[in-house]
């Protein structure tokens, strides 16, 4: 039988591991004693202190939409943390513009099908393939709430509803080659996501007022769910997408009622 990962640590490789959900990633992995390979397209706000982990962090310049940069990386990462990659993330991605379809513009309904779906196909393609090879694995990809719940953004539901299916067509392809393959649909996140550049000042109240727990939820949060599904603690779960949203999707059938605070007492 071959060596279960939670025997031997993590060792894996995070896509937009410099920002947000991917540092929290990064930084939980070293915590525990493992390994990781930081692939992103813009380290200058990276967060993780990647020159106090030498030999355990590894990092790339590199998109995820560029799949012979993708493998470069790949063997870059492998022999820079000199032991085998049992594990993929896939953060990368930029924030979605809100607008109606009258004037949504294909170049951005474009842009965001490409960062997110296809950045999350190429990353799986390469080095999924290479976990298929080893006999070994687990990938986990970032959806969202917004796979599964209407929004302003099309292209970004669109596309994380692809994340969820092509999430589920390659779990079961490499079943039998010891390869999971799962998701998480975070809800509202504190990153810089929520913030993009020209939306520095968005009014965040809305997104708290539309979650039943009624807060942001923390990048760490969604970091420890996304452990756990790489860990062989979750080695009966393939194929699924975990909602971690603070209760946003089972909370939206709520409004016609009043919302969530039409029984005063209940949420005191
Ligand atoms: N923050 C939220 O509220 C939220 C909610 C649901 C889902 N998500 C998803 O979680 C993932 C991570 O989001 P985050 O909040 O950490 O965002 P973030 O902006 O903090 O980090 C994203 C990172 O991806 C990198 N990146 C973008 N395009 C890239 C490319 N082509 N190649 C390599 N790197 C690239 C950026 O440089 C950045 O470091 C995204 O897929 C996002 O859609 C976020």
């Amino acid at each position: 039988m071959s060596e279960s990962i939670s025997d031997c640590q993590l060792s894996i490789i995070v896509t937009g591991g410099a920002s947000g959900i991917g540092a929290a990633v990064a930084e939980l992995v070293l915590e525990r004693g493992g390994y990781v390979g930081i692939l992103d397209i813009d380290f200058t706000k990276c967060s993780t202190n990647l020159s106090s982990r030498k030999g355990r962090c590894a990092h790339v310049v590199a998109s995820t939409l560029d799949q012979a940069a993708v493998s470069d990386a790949w063997s870059q990462m492998a022999n820079a943390l000199d032991r085998p990659i049992n594990g993929l993330v896939n953060c990368a991605g930029v924030p979605p513009i809100p607008a109606p379809i009258e004037t949504y513009e294909v170049s951005e309904w474009s842009r965001l099908l490409e960062s997110h779906l296809t950045g999350t196909y190429i990353p799986c393609k390469v080095i999924g393939s290479e976990l298929a090879r080893l006999g070994r694995g687990a990938i986990v990809n970032l959806a969202s709430v917004l796979a599964f719940r209407s929004g302003p953004v099309l292209a970004y539901g669109a596309a994380k509803s692809g994340v969820v299916s092509l999430t589920e067509s390659l779990a079961v392809h490499w079943a039998k080659s010891g390869v999971r393959v799962n998701a998480v649909a975070p809800g509202w996140t504190e990153t810089p996501f929520l913030r993009p550049p020209g939306r520095a000042d968005r009014d965040l109240s809305p997104i708290i007022d539309a979650t039943p727990q009624k807060r942001l939820l923390s990048p760490r949060e969604i970091a420890e769910v996304i452990y756990f599904l790489l860990s062989d603690s979750s080695r009966a779960i393939t194929g699924v997408t975990i909602p971690c949203d603070g209760g946003v999707i089972a909370g939206s059938g709520w409004a016609p009622y009043g919302g969530f605070d039409i029984f005063p007492s209940s949420s005191a």
